[in-house]
């Protein structure tokens, strides 16, 4: 099998890891690393379930997304953006607001939510539908999700220290 070796940051953790190089970021996750917090879903950039953040800031579906072209990048997942136990103001608003339903989307709509929320400190309503339209919920209709961003927004910056 064709590998590549890999340097890779992940929730904080300098990894080097030995990669097929058609191995996508999200199969490295789940089935390399056993991190099932990042989600698998449609599997072709349909839904968001597997939304990460790379380098501090970007969003990054990462079905779509083969490892061996990640070389020195750092991916945070949902999991990396909990600190000493502690939910990051997003997790929380999502609980607070009951934007959490069977929970499958959950892990990328935050991670979407985190990346617009550290461009963007201040979003619209209509920003933040727009900035989550490629993140699919089957449960909750999306208006608790949209008022979840709104209420993490404004505990802006603590959410830029929680995805560092
Ligand atoms: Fe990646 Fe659906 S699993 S977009
Ligand atoms: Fe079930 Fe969003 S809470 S898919």
């Amino acid at each position: 099998m064709n590998t590549r070796t890999v340097n890779l940051n992940v929730n904080g953790d300098d990894l080097i890891l030995n990669v097929p190089v058609h191995q996508t970021l999200l199969e490295t996750l789940r089935e390399q690393l056993g991190q099932t917090d990042t989600k698998y879903g449609c599997g072709t950039g349909e839904c968001g379930a597997c939304t990460v953040i790379v380098d501090g800031d970007k969003s990054l579906n990462a079905c779509l997304t083969l490892t061996a072209t990640m070389e020195g990048r750092s991916i945070t997942t949902a999991k990396g953006l909990v600190k000493n136990g502690k939910l990051s103001e997003v997790q929380e608003a999502f609980v607070s607001e009951t934007a959490i339903q069977c929970g499958y989307c959950t892990p990328g709509m935050v991670m979407k939510s985190t990346s617009l929320l550290l461009k963007n400190p201040n979003p619209s309503e209509e920003e933040i539908r727009k900035e989550l339209e490629g993140n699919i919920c089957r449960c909750t209709g999306y208006d608790a999700i949209v008022k979840a961003v709104q209420k993490a927004s404004l505990s802006f910056p603590l959410i830029k220290n929680a995805a560092e």
